[in-house]
């Protein structure tokens, strides 16, 4: 199915070659307006200085040129020169019926996108600012495949450095085969916690602990394995968390710190030789243009310590090379929290220095605000531990339960521990997605859970009133039925159906999934009026019926897969 928009603005960029020549052609001047047309062309009045003339002529000119024949009513030119564009009910109806409302054609389709997202810590808890670092990059992920784009996932988990010197002590310390090493993969802060404690109070642990560090980075083969077996715990842990989220990261895209450690020392090396880095109090520094401190003093970012070993900013431009050289990206996203804003800055802007990050190649830090407690504070515990992010997860599904069994659907209980997955689960990353990303938002079960408002029950209660509808309608002799529209709802219902893959190009280009939340809420919202006015199994004749049970069944389409693209199913009942 073609977009809406670029289908008016191919015709308005012909329009304009025709009246006034090629060098006046622009592509975009359609937007969406929902008051007095379908759509708003703003183009005559930017045009008005260059052309010297009055906007309202030239949108005269614009629309006589204009051949929109079969898919627009007249346009109108409104106020000082904006043109109204308003769709045939036929051309609405005949585009729906070509079934394809969830085919999109992408104007960027077959791109690399590379989107590092999710990026949790060896040994460490997954917490809640890695849950929306996870459910965002999932959602942008689905987007931009279900587009056409080629994704390459990097989790870029946390699975290197000075820590693992503490941690590999600890392990041999209680036993690679003992029970507290297992539990690495339940519950991982208690085991870095240990480690930790026993670094700060017992010098000869922290002694071996440092050693252990220099026997990692220098390849020593027997630490190598007991590092391969702590990352095996953890890798169990992350992938119970994933598989409880329904996101699509497998092993195959574990890209961690640790498979950059033979670059780092190339990396300083070609810096060096570039005239980028020099050393400065013993470490080695790159001052990237244009980052000052307080006081205008050029700001370092430190590539390898005055002690020679290489850090989190090292690593990352390592991975900015891997991510164009070999994995051949043009575009990469870096979906992490908005605190690192700074730290993608100078990565980002050395990089292109270095030559490593061609012009062509978009790089974008999609920046992951807070989650907050209903304190207004980052999200803890009553006695102040970061929250569990299983725990929370499990708790959105235990009270998803006893919302069904309050409701009188007569499910059998495998039924209903699916649904309640589904719909817990859904409530947790829809309540994520729904906000713009870069913003913050406190976490409230109760708001997520609600089955009204901008909220995954809400949406998935009408997809699972649809279907509930089109089990009603024995038969599916509608699906071949032609779409009528008739009435102003059900016209309506259309423009919002037909608006879908407007709304995914807008995520991909601008990775929002926010607005795609917003949409799909607008749609339900469009069905449910529909409904309200329009009956469907007990409307006036059979074809009308049979368009309107068509008509119900696209709404249902473009809801699943919307919801689909953000990682959220629709139950077969609710
Ligand atoms: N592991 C890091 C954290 O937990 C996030 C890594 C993000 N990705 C990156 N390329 N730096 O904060």
């Amino acid at each position: 199915m073609p977009s809406l928009t670029s289908l008016l603005n191919d015709r308005f960029a012909l329009a304009l070659e025709q009246s006034f020549g090629e060098e006046f052609t622009r592509r975009d001047p359609v937007i969406r307006s929902s008051q007095f047309a379908d759509f708003q062309a703003n183009v005559a009045l930017p045009l008005a200085k260059e052309l010297k003339s009055k906007p309202r002529d030239i949108a005269t000119t614009i629309v006589a040129n204009l051949d929109l024949e079969g898919i627009c009513e007249t346009p109108e030119i409104s106020g000082p020169g904006f043109i109204n564009l308003t769709f045939t009910p036929e051309f609405l109806a005949s585009t729906l019926n070509q079934g394809t409302a969830t085919e999109i054609e992408s104007e960027t389709s077959g791109a690399r996108i590379v989107i590092d997202y999710s990026a949790p810590n060896v040994a460490k808890e997954m917490h809640v600012g890695h849950l929306r670092t996870t459910v965002v990059g999932d959602a942008l992920a689905r987007t931009h495949e279900y587009v056409g784009n080629t994704v390459v996932r990097q989790n870029h988990i946390g699975d290197w450095g000075t820590p693992f010197g503490m941690l590999i002590e600890h392990l041999l310390d209680v036993g690679i085969e003992s029970e507290t090493a297992k539990d690495i993969s339940a519950n991982p802060n208690a085991f870095y916690q240990a480690a930790r404690a026993k670094f700060d109070s017992d010098e000869a642990f922290a002694t071996r602990a440092r050693a252990r560090v220099v026997a990692l980075q220098g390849g020593d083969e027997q630490t190598f394995e007991l590092w391969e077996r702590l990352v095996g715990f953890s890798r169990i842990y992350f992938n119970h968390i994933y598989s409880l989220l329904d996101v699509t990261l497998t092993d195959e895209d574990l890209a961690g710190e640790s498979i950059y450690n033979d670059d780092l020392a190339a990396v300083c090396a070609e810096l060096e030789e570039k005239g980028l880095a020099r050393i400065s109090d013993g470490a080695l520094c790159v001052f990237p243009e244009g980052f000052t401190g307080r006081e205008g003093e050029p700001l370092p970012l430190i590539i390898r310590k005055s002690d020679g070993g290489y850090g989190y900013a090292t690593t990352d431009l390592a991975a900015v090379r891997h991510r164009v050289r070999t994995l051949r990206a043009d575009r990469a996203l870096y979906v992490v929290g908005t605190p690192q804003a700074m730290h993608f800055e100078m990565v980002f802007s050395i990089a292109r220095a270095a030559g490593w990050l061609p012009e062509e190649v978009a790089v974008e830090h999609v920046k992951i605000g807070n989650v907050l407690g209903d304190d207004g504070k980052i999200l803890r515990t009553r006695s102040g531990a970061p929250v569990r992010l299983a725990e929370l997860l499990n708790e959105a599904v235990a009270r998803a339960k006893t919302t069904l069994q309050e409701s009188n659907a007569e499910f059998s209980p495998e039924e209903e521990a699916e649904v309640a997955q589904i719909v817990g689960i859904g409530a947790v990353k829809y309540a994520d997605l729904s906000v713009a990303h870069d913003t913050s938002y406190a976490f409230d079960l109760d708001r997520m859970l609600a089955p009204i408002g901008n909220t995954a029950p809400y949406l998935q209660y009408a997809g699972a009133r649809i279907r509930s509808i089109l089990r009603k309608a024995d038969g599916d002799a509608f699906t071949a039925a032609p779409i009528h529209l008739g009435e102003a709802a059900e016209r309506d219902l259309s423009l919002a159906i037909l608006g879908f893959s407007d709304v995914l190009a807008e995520v991909v280009a601008g990775s929002t999934p926010h607005r795609l939340c917003t949409y799909l809420f607008d749609l339900a919202q469009s069905f449910t009026s529909f409904y309200e006015q329009c009956p469907v199994l007990i409307a006036e004749s059979a074809e009308v019926r049979d368009s309107r049970l068509r008509l119900s069944q696209t709404v249902l389409e473009v809801l699943e897969a919307g919801l689909g693209v953000l990682g959220i199913r629709v139950p077969e009942r609710m």
